[in-house]
Protein backbone atom coordinates (compact mmCIF):
# COMPACT_ATOMS: atom_id res chain seq x y z
CA UNK A 1 0.00 0.00 0.00
CA UNK A 2 1.79 3.39 -0.90
CA UNK A 3 1.34 6.03 2.20
CA UNK A 4 -0.68 8.64 1.78
CA UNK A 5 0.91 12.00 1.28
CA UNK A 6 -0.51 15.45 2.29
CA UNK A 7 1.41 18.50 0.82
CA UNK A 8 0.23 21.92 0.61
CA UNK A 9 0.54 24.36 -2.33
CA UNK A 10 3.96 27.04 -1.55
CA UNK A 11 6.79 24.72 -2.05
CA UNK A 12 5.82 21.85 -0.12
CA UNK A 13 6.85 23.72 3.10
CA UNK A 14 4.90 20.64 4.52
CA UNK A 15 4.31 17.22 3.49
CA UNK A 16 2.68 14.58 5.41
CA UNK A 17 3.51 10.99 4.58
CA UNK A 18 1.64 8.64 6.54
CA UNK A 19 3.32 5.28 6.05
CA UNK A 20 0.21 2.97 7.94
CA UNK A 21 -2.57 3.59 10.09
CA UNK A 22 -3.02 1.02 12.97
CA UNK A 23 -6.25 0.80 14.31
CA UNK A 24 -6.71 4.72 14.48
CA UNK A 25 -3.22 5.27 14.88
CA UNK A 26 -1.24 6.99 12.06
CA UNK A 27 2.62 6.41 11.52
CA UNK A 28 3.61 9.88 9.89
CA UNK A 29 6.70 11.36 8.74
CA UNK A 30 5.93 15.12 9.32
CA UNK A 31 8.92 16.92 6.88
CA UNK A 32 9.23 20.58 7.85
CA UNK A 33 11.95 23.55 6.01
CA UNK A 34 14.32 22.02 8.92
CA UNK A 35 13.86 18.40 8.90
CA UNK A 36 11.85 15.66 9.05
CA UNK A 37 9.71 14.22 12.01
CA UNK A 38 8.64 10.51 13.00
CA UNK A 39 4.84 10.79 14.30
CA UNK A 40 3.25 10.31 16.97
CA UNK A 41 5.57 12.88 18.10
CA UNK A 42 5.51 14.09 21.75
CA UNK A 43 7.07 18.34 21.33
CA UNK A 44 9.35 19.04 24.13
CA UNK A 45 8.49 23.05 25.45
CA UNK A 46 11.25 25.59 24.99
CA UNK A 47 8.83 28.60 26.19
CA UNK A 48 11.92 30.95 25.76
CA UNK A 49 14.20 29.80 23.61
CA UNK A 50 15.57 26.95 26.24
CA UNK A 51 13.77 23.85 27.28
CA UNK A 52 14.70 24.58 30.53
CA UNK A 53 17.68 23.34 32.31
CA UNK A 54 18.65 21.27 28.55
CA UNK A 55 21.45 22.30 26.32
CA UNK A 56 20.75 21.98 22.56
CA UNK A 57 23.04 19.36 22.04
CA UNK A 58 22.11 17.23 24.71
CA UNK A 59 18.34 17.51 23.34
CA UNK A 60 19.74 16.54 19.96
CA UNK A 61 21.05 12.94 21.42
CA UNK A 62 18.42 12.50 23.91
CA UNK A 63 16.62 8.63 24.18
CA UNK A 64 17.32 5.20 23.72
CA UNK A 65 18.28 5.31 20.58
CA UNK A 66 20.35 8.57 20.64
CA UNK A 67 18.45 10.33 18.38
CA UNK A 68 17.44 13.59 20.64
CA UNK A 69 14.19 15.81 19.99
CA UNK A 70 13.45 16.30 16.54
CA UNK A 71 11.07 19.03 17.09
CA UNK A 72 10.22 21.72 20.14
CA UNK A 73 7.95 24.09 20.76
CA UNK A 74 8.65 28.24 22.01
CA UNK A 75 6.20 30.61 23.23
CA UNK A 76 5.56 33.98 20.84
CA UNK A 77 4.24 35.60 24.02
CA UNK A 78 7.71 35.23 26.01
CA UNK A 79 9.68 36.07 22.95
CA UNK A 80 8.52 39.15 22.18
CA UNK A 81 8.59 40.39 25.89
CA UNK A 82 12.15 39.41 26.39
CA UNK A 83 14.30 39.43 24.07
CA UNK A 84 11.88 40.82 21.60
CA UNK A 85 11.18 39.69 17.77
CA UNK A 86 13.06 41.91 16.27
CA UNK A 87 16.22 40.80 18.41
CA UNK A 88 15.50 37.27 17.15
CA UNK A 89 14.47 38.34 13.55
CA UNK A 90 17.97 40.11 13.41
CA UNK A 91 19.73 37.80 14.69
CA UNK A 92 18.39 35.64 12.02
CA UNK A 93 15.34 33.50 13.60
CA UNK A 94 14.82 31.99 16.64
CA UNK A 95 16.45 28.55 14.87
CA UNK A 96 20.07 30.59 14.58
CA UNK A 97 19.29 32.78 17.87
CA UNK A 98 19.17 29.93 19.78
CA UNK A 99 21.62 27.45 17.52
CA UNK A 100 18.66 24.76 16.95
CA UNK A 101 18.59 23.66 13.44
CA UNK A 102 15.68 21.19 13.81
CA UNK A 103 11.89 21.64 13.29
CA UNK A 104 10.17 24.31 15.97
CA UNK A 105 6.60 25.23 16.56
CA UNK A 106 5.65 28.68 17.92
CA UNK A 107 2.27 28.82 19.67
CA UNK A 108 0.87 32.28 19.30
CA UNK A 109 0.22 33.40 22.58
CA UNK A 110 -3.22 32.92 22.05
CA UNK A 111 -2.56 30.99 25.42
CA UNK A 112 -0.30 32.58 27.16
CA UNK A 113 -1.47 35.88 27.30
CA UNK A 114 -4.69 34.37 28.73
CA UNK A 115 -2.98 32.67 31.65
CA UNK A 116 0.19 34.91 32.14
CA UNK A 117 -0.90 37.91 31.50
CA UNK A 118 -2.55 40.48 33.84
CA UNK A 119 -5.44 43.26 33.23
CA UNK A 120 -6.46 41.82 29.62
CA UNK A 121 -8.98 43.69 27.71
CA UNK A 122 -10.58 41.49 24.29
CA UNK A 123 -11.80 43.60 21.80
CA UNK A 124 -12.80 41.83 18.52
CA UNK A 125 -9.54 43.93 16.85
CA UNK A 126 -7.13 41.75 19.88
CA UNK A 127 -5.87 42.15 23.02
CA UNK A 128 -4.71 44.71 25.32
CA UNK A 129 -2.86 43.30 28.62
CA UNK A 130 0.21 43.82 30.76
CA UNK A 131 2.83 42.18 30.94
CA UNK A 132 3.28 39.83 33.82
CA UNK A 133 6.97 40.52 34.16
CA UNK A 134 7.46 44.54 34.60
CA UNK A 135 3.45 45.53 33.95
CA UNK A 136 4.19 47.56 30.58
CA UNK A 137 0.73 47.89 28.54
CA UNK A 138 0.94 45.44 24.91
CA UNK A 139 -1.39 44.79 22.31
CA UNK A 140 -1.87 41.60 20.66
CA UNK A 141 -4.11 40.69 17.92
CA UNK A 142 -3.98 38.37 15.26
CA UNK A 143 -2.26 40.30 12.73
CA UNK A 144 0.65 41.33 15.67
CA UNK A 145 0.50 37.70 16.84
CA UNK A 146 1.75 36.49 12.66
CA UNK A 147 4.10 38.76 12.44
CA UNK A 148 5.70 37.94 15.27
CA UNK A 149 6.04 34.78 14.51
CA UNK A 150 7.01 35.06 11.03
CA UNK A 151 9.84 37.19 13.10
CA UNK A 152 10.96 34.43 14.86
CA UNK A 153 10.70 31.89 11.69
CA UNK A 154 9.76 28.44 13.38
CA UNK A 155 8.60 25.95 10.72
CA UNK A 156 4.71 25.68 12.64
CA UNK A 157 2.90 28.65 13.72
CA UNK A 158 -0.14 28.61 15.05
CA UNK A 159 -3.25 31.05 14.17
CA UNK A 160 -3.81 33.80 17.34
CA UNK A 161 -7.08 31.84 19.26
CA UNK A 162 -8.77 32.59 22.67
CA UNK A 163 -8.16 29.04 24.94
CA UNK A 164 -11.68 29.50 26.70
CA UNK A 165 -11.30 29.01 30.36
CA UNK A 166 -13.07 26.14 32.51
CA UNK A 167 -15.65 25.74 33.59
CA UNK A 168 -17.28 28.27 31.02
CA UNK A 169 -21.21 28.09 29.85
CA UNK A 170 -22.40 27.45 26.76
CA UNK A 171 -22.97 31.01 26.24
CA UNK A 172 -19.73 32.25 27.16
CA UNK A 173 -17.92 29.27 25.34
CA UNK A 174 -19.63 30.03 21.84
CA UNK A 175 -19.13 33.44 22.33
CA UNK A 176 -15.29 32.49 22.80
CA UNK A 177 -15.51 30.33 19.84
CA UNK A 178 -16.02 33.01 17.62
CA UNK A 179 -13.93 35.17 18.59
CA UNK A 180 -11.27 32.51 17.84
CA UNK A 181 -13.25 31.84 14.48
CA UNK A 182 -12.57 35.39 12.98
CA UNK A 183 -8.87 35.43 14.54
CA UNK A 184 -8.26 32.27 13.12
CA UNK A 185 -9.53 33.54 9.26
CA UNK A 186 -7.26 36.89 9.99
CA UNK A 187 -4.33 35.00 10.84
CA UNK A 188 -4.91 32.88 7.74
CA UNK A 189 -5.20 35.82 5.67
CA UNK A 190 -2.38 37.66 7.24
CA UNK A 191 0.16 34.75 6.60
CA UNK A 192 -0.51 34.49 3.48
CA UNK A 193 -0.37 38.40 2.56
CA UNK A 194 3.33 37.76 3.47
CA UNK A 195 3.37 34.86 1.72
CA UNK A 196 2.54 36.75 -1.60
CA UNK A 197 5.50 37.96 -3.50
CA UNK A 198 7.97 35.04 -2.78
CA UNK A 199 5.15 32.57 -1.90
CA UNK A 200 7.29 29.95 0.11
CA UNK A 201 9.72 32.67 2.00
CA UNK A 202 9.29 34.65 5.13
CA UNK A 203 11.58 37.55 5.76
CA UNK A 204 14.16 35.37 6.79
CA UNK A 205 14.27 33.15 3.07
CA UNK A 206 12.38 30.61 5.57
CA UNK A 207 9.23 28.50 4.16
CA UNK A 208 6.69 28.29 7.21
CA UNK A 209 3.26 26.61 7.78
CA UNK A 210 0.10 27.79 9.73
CA UNK A 211 -2.14 25.35 12.09
CA UNK A 212 -5.36 26.67 13.05
CA UNK A 213 -6.63 25.52 16.15
CA UNK A 214 -10.46 24.23 16.97
CA UNK A 215 -11.72 25.72 20.33
CA UNK A 216 -15.70 25.22 21.68
CA UNK A 217 -14.66 23.96 25.23
CA UNK A 218 -16.20 21.03 26.22
CA UNK A 219 -19.53 21.22 24.27
CA UNK A 220 -19.41 18.64 21.29
CA UNK A 221 -21.72 20.77 19.19
CA UNK A 222 -19.40 23.53 19.76
CA UNK A 223 -16.78 21.36 18.67
CA UNK A 224 -18.40 19.95 15.25
CA UNK A 225 -18.99 24.06 14.31
CA UNK A 226 -15.54 24.71 15.22
CA UNK A 227 -14.12 21.98 13.29
CA UNK A 228 -15.72 22.27 10.70
CA UNK A 229 -15.40 26.44 10.62
CA UNK A 230 -11.69 26.32 10.59
CA UNK A 231 -12.19 23.05 7.89
CA UNK A 232 -13.69 25.91 5.45
CA UNK A 233 -11.75 28.80 5.55
CA UNK A 234 -9.01 29.54 2.87
CA UNK A 235 -6.81 32.04 1.94
CA UNK A 236 -7.14 33.88 -1.55
CA UNK A 237 -4.95 31.31 -3.22
CA UNK A 238 -7.31 28.79 -2.05
CA UNK A 239 -5.12 27.16 0.24
CA UNK A 240 -6.53 25.62 4.15
CA UNK A 241 -4.58 25.54 6.77
CA UNK A 242 -1.66 23.33 6.62
CA UNK A 243 -2.66 21.02 10.01
CA UNK A 244 -5.32 21.58 12.81
CA UNK A 245 -4.91 21.57 16.26
CA UNK A 246 -7.16 20.90 18.64
CA UNK A 247 -6.93 23.62 22.08
CA UNK A 248 -8.70 24.61 25.14
CA UNK A 249 -7.98 21.28 26.48
CA UNK A 250 -6.68 20.34 29.84
CA UNK A 251 -7.33 23.26 31.74
CA UNK A 252 -9.02 21.45 34.64
CA UNK A 253 -11.77 18.73 33.16
CA UNK A 254 -11.71 15.52 34.48
CA UNK A 255 -9.43 13.37 32.16
CA UNK A 256 -12.58 11.01 30.54
CA UNK A 257 -13.82 14.45 29.11
CA UNK A 258 -10.78 15.77 27.20
CA UNK A 259 -10.62 11.99 26.22
CA UNK A 260 -14.18 12.09 24.80
CA UNK A 261 -13.85 15.91 23.03
CA UNK A 262 -10.35 14.79 21.44
CA UNK A 263 -12.17 11.44 20.16
CA UNK A 264 -15.16 13.65 19.03
CA UNK A 265 -13.07 16.51 17.29
CA UNK A 266 -10.62 13.66 15.66
CA UNK A 267 -13.42 12.40 13.25
CA UNK A 268 -14.10 15.51 12.13
CA UNK A 269 -10.52 16.83 11.05
CA UNK A 270 -9.40 16.07 7.56
CA UNK A 271 -7.74 12.95 7.55
CA UNK A 272 -4.52 13.82 5.38
CA UNK A 273 -3.52 16.64 7.34
CA UNK A 274 -1.77 16.52 10.38
CA UNK A 275 -3.24 17.15 13.86
CA UNK A 276 -2.14 18.52 17.23
CA UNK A 277 -3.51 18.11 20.59
CA UNK A 278 -1.83 21.46 22.57
CA UNK A 279 -1.02 20.80 26.11
CA UNK A 280 -0.92 17.33 26.83
CA UNK A 281 -0.16 15.37 29.00
CA UNK A 282 0.93 12.39 31.62
CA UNK A 283 2.73 9.48 30.13
CA UNK A 284 -0.08 7.91 29.29
CA UNK A 285 -2.20 9.95 28.50
CA UNK A 286 -0.21 10.80 25.07
CA UNK A 287 0.04 7.67 24.27
CA UNK A 288 -3.85 6.74 24.78
CA UNK A 289 -4.48 10.13 22.47
CA UNK A 290 -2.33 9.00 20.08
CA UNK A 291 -3.47 5.42 19.57
CA UNK A 292 -6.58 7.54 19.16
CA UNK A 293 -5.06 9.12 15.90
CA UNK A 294 -3.35 12.41 17.17
CA UNK A 295 0.14 12.89 15.30
CA UNK A 296 1.48 15.84 18.06
CA UNK A 297 1.30 16.74 21.24
CA UNK A 298 3.22 19.38 23.70
CA UNK A 299 3.23 19.73 27.22
CA UNK A 300 5.65 21.21 30.19
CA UNK A 301 4.71 17.96 32.01
CA UNK A 302 8.54 16.23 32.03
CA UNK A 303 10.33 19.55 32.64
CA UNK A 304 8.18 21.09 35.05
CA UNK A 305 8.03 17.72 37.15
CA UNK A 306 11.30 17.19 36.58
CA UNK A 307 12.11 20.61 38.37
CA UNK A 308 10.18 19.42 41.21
CA UNK A 309 11.81 16.02 41.81
CA UNK A 310 9.35 14.27 39.86
CA UNK A 311 10.67 11.51 37.77
CA UNK A 312 8.33 9.71 35.23
CA UNK A 313 9.95 6.07 35.23
CA UNK A 314 8.95 2.51 33.90
CA UNK A 315 7.79 1.79 37.42
CA UNK A 316 4.97 4.97 38.03
CA UNK A 317 6.34 8.24 39.11
CA UNK A 318 9.56 8.92 41.61
CA UNK A 319 9.41 11.88 43.76
CA UNK A 320 13.28 11.37 43.95
CA UNK A 321 13.64 14.04 47.10
CA UNK A 322 12.02 10.74 49.28
CA UNK A 323 14.10 9.26 51.84
CA UNK A 324 14.12 5.56 51.24
CA UNK A 325 15.98 6.78 48.25
CA UNK A 326 18.99 8.33 50.07
CA UNK A 327 20.88 5.07 50.10
CA UNK A 328 19.70 3.60 46.65
CA UNK A 329 22.35 3.33 43.89
CA UNK A 330 20.15 2.22 41.39
CA UNK A 331 19.93 3.76 38.33
CA UNK A 332 16.77 5.99 38.57
CA UNK A 333 14.72 3.93 36.06
CA UNK A 334 16.03 0.47 35.98
CA UNK A 335 14.54 0.31 32.12
CA UNK A 336 15.62 3.33 30.84
CA UNK A 337 19.42 3.31 28.67
CA UNK A 338 19.19 7.63 29.04
CA UNK A 339 22.14 9.39 29.49
CA UNK A 340 21.12 10.13 33.37
CA UNK A 341 20.88 6.67 34.47
CA UNK A 342 23.42 5.09 32.55
CA UNK A 343 26.02 7.40 34.82
CA UNK A 344 24.04 8.68 38.22
CA UNK A 345 22.05 6.88 40.99
CA UNK A 346 19.13 7.45 43.03
CA UNK A 347 21.12 8.60 45.95
CA UNK A 348 22.99 11.03 44.13
CA UNK A 349 19.81 12.54 42.41
CA UNK A 350 18.35 12.38 45.88
CA UNK A 351 21.56 14.30 47.03
CA UNK A 352 21.21 17.13 44.18
CA UNK A 353 18.00 17.98 44.49
CA UNK A 354 18.73 17.93 49.00
CA UNK A 355 21.52 20.24 48.04
CA UNK A 356 19.67 22.67 46.02
CA UNK A 357 22.25 22.23 43.56
CA UNK A 358 21.15 23.19 39.46
CA UNK A 359 22.25 20.22 38.27
CA UNK A 360 19.57 18.69 39.34
CA UNK A 361 17.08 20.11 37.71
CA UNK A 362 19.15 19.39 34.46
CA UNK A 363 19.45 15.70 34.95
CA UNK A 364 16.28 14.80 36.02
CA UNK A 365 14.81 16.83 32.94
CA UNK A 366 17.04 14.77 30.86
CA UNK A 367 15.18 11.49 32.18
CA UNK A 368 12.25 12.82 32.27
CA UNK A 369 12.33 13.82 28.15
CA UNK A 370 13.59 10.56 27.35
CA UNK A 371 11.51 9.12 28.97
CA UNK A 372 8.70 10.91 27.19
CA UNK A 373 10.59 10.46 23.73
CA UNK A 374 11.05 6.27 24.52
CA UNK A 375 7.66 6.03 24.82
CA UNK A 376 6.33 7.52 21.87
CA UNK A 377 9.21 5.72 19.78
CA UNK A 378 8.24 2.44 21.18
CA UNK A 379 4.48 3.16 20.34
CA UNK A 380 6.11 4.22 16.77
CA UNK A 381 7.34 0.47 16.76
CA UNK A 382 10.94 1.90 15.94
CA UNK A 383 13.99 -0.47 16.82
CA UNK A 384 15.62 0.62 20.39
CA UNK A 385 19.40 0.56 20.44
CA UNK A 386 20.17 -0.96 23.48
N1 LIG B 1 -1.76 25.53 24.65
C1 LIG B 1 -2.59 24.71 25.35
N2 LIG B 1 -3.89 24.94 25.03
C2 LIG B 1 -3.87 25.94 24.11
C3 LIG B 1 -4.91 26.63 23.38
O1 LIG B 1 -6.10 26.37 23.53
N3 LIG B 1 -4.50 27.60 22.51
C4 LIG B 1 -3.17 27.90 22.32
N4 LIG B 1 -2.85 28.85 21.46
N5 LIG B 1 -2.20 27.27 23.00
C5 LIG B 1 -2.54 26.30 23.87
ZN1 LIG C 1 16.73 7.75 32.23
Amino acid sequence: VPPIVFYNQRQMSLRFEIHRTENSMRRATLHLPHGSVETPVFMPVGTAASVKAVPQDILETLGDDGRGAEIILANTYHLYLRPGHELIRRAGGVHKFMSWNRPMLTDSGGFQVFSLAALRKITAEGVEFRSHLDGSKHFFSPEHSIDVQIALGADIIMAFDECTEHPATYERTRDSMALTHAWAQRSLDHFHSHCQDVPWFNELGQRQNLYGIVQGGMYKDLRTESANRLLEMRAPNGEGFDGYAIGGLAVGEPREVTREIIAHTLELLPKDKPRYVMGVGYPDEIVEYAQMGVDQMDCVLPTRAARHALLFTSEGRLNIRGKKFSEDHGQADPECHCPVCRRYSRAYLRHLFHTGEPLAATLASVHNLSFYLDTMRKLRGERIAG
